[in-house]
């Protein structure tokens, strides 16, 4: 293990959420906790409304914009209950009267967006399914309809371990996407975009909160009658401090992105970084005779690799073997089953080649 880790005593995370944060911002994080920025108190104790938090929160949004390249017409929100909340609040934001949405289904996170539309008796078509083959996949093949107010897909099923390397075409329907599980896991063109929002706890920091980009022409389409806490006009308006926000949560978000920028270089640098990870894990699948990926090649994910050993005794087997060597949260979600190791950004080169090492070792002495 690096030396780091031992003197740390951590442990290889492949966490899929809460998920592996980068260690240097976790140290920076425990350093200044008592005094930050000499203010006598922890980040945890500071007024929301103060000047400190100010630069706290305007940083985060600054980097984030830096990052993704945002242009002025993209605003940066941060709306507490996770992606689950940005299930309900799209269509009850964004749905037009007498006009459709549209939703791409490639699983469980798909399904529990459709399922917040349907909630609130909108007219959905599911354009594109995958259900037929377990959501292992990706669908080329839909029709969009032209009258849609949205369609709405995920980029990165957490659960299946799939990734669209490249987006639905929504033609002129604007995009809205929930990226929780590869958020800055690389770069992407946000102009077919009206909204995109991720969770936080795996490539952003603590959960709880959601990161929101949501553009200007969607902010028109907000009803006034919404709940105040519901409408993205809010958040907007009030630069996300509309109540107390999560103040902890976007301090460590603002360290995560600091690091992001200045320390990795940027998202084609961790896409390159990623994609390096993901490809050392995919090649020992793809040469052993006992690890079986679970999911077409075309549509596998860099940030969480699914597979299947032979039977379950074989997989307990693993996994605790793994446990023994430091390898830790590689069990698959409860619903599927089999293993999986979510590479998120903070995981480092190291932990996957420890990874690989041991998935060798434990094939070789079977
Ligand atoms: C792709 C995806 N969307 C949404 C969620 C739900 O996020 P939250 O728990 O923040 O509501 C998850 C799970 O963590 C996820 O992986």
């Amino acid at each position: 293990m690096e030396k780091d880790f031992i003197m740390e005593k951590r442990i290889h995370n492949f966490n899929a959420g809460p998920a592996a944060l980068p260690l240097p911002v976790l140290k920076e994080i425990k350093e200044n906790f008592l005094n930050f920025s000499e203010s006598g108190m922890s980040i945890t104790e500071i007024s929301h409304r103060s000047t400190l938090f100010e630069e706290v929160i305007n940083d985060a949004v600054d980097r984030t914009r830096r990052l993704l390249n945002l242009d002025d017409n993209y605003h940066v929100l941060f709306i507490q209950g996770g992606a689950s909340l940005q299930f309900c609040m799209i269509p009850m934001n964004l749905a037009l009267p007498g006009s459709p949405v549209n939703y791409i289904n490639t699983g469980t996170w798909s399904a529990k967006a459709i399922k917040e539309a349907q909630i609130q008796g909108k007219d959905i078509r599911v354009i594109a399914t995958s259900e037929d083959k377990n959501f292992s996949y990706l669908p080329t093949v839909y029709t969009v309809d032209k009258q849609a107010s949205y369609l709405h897909f995920t980029t990165n099923n957490t659960i299946k371990g799939t990734q669209w390397q490249q987006f639905p075409d929504g033609q002129s329907v604007p995009l809205i996407s929930d990226m929780s599980s590869d958020f800055m896991s690389r770069p992407i063109d946000i102009k077919p975009f009206g909204l995109f929002y991720a969770g936080a706890q795996k490539n952003l920091g603590p959960a709880g909160i959601a990161m929101v980009i949501i553009r200007e022409d969607m902010l028109e389409r907000v009803p006034d009658n919404l709940p105040t806490m519901l409408k993205y006009t809010t958040y907007k308006d009030n630069r996300s401090l509309f109540n107390t926000p999560p103040t902890f949560a976007i301090y460590v978000i603002g360290m995560v992105l600091k690091w992001l920028e200045e320390t990795i270089g940027g998202l084609k640098e961790i896409e390159r970084i990623n994609k390096k990870k993901a490809s050392l894990i995919y090649k020992v699948i793809d040469n052993s005779e006992i690890y079986q990926g679970t999911t077409e090649a075309n549509s596998r994910s860099m940030m969480n690799v699914t597979f299947r050993l032979p039977d379950e005794k074989l997989e307990k087997r693993f996994l605790v073997g793994a446990a023994k060597n430091g390898l830790n949260g590689l069990k698959g979600h409860k619903s599927v089953g089999g293993c999986r190791a979510s590479l998120y950004n903070a995981v480092t080169i190291n932990s996957v080649r420890s990874l690989v090492e041991f998935m060798n070792e434990f094939e070789k002495k079977l």
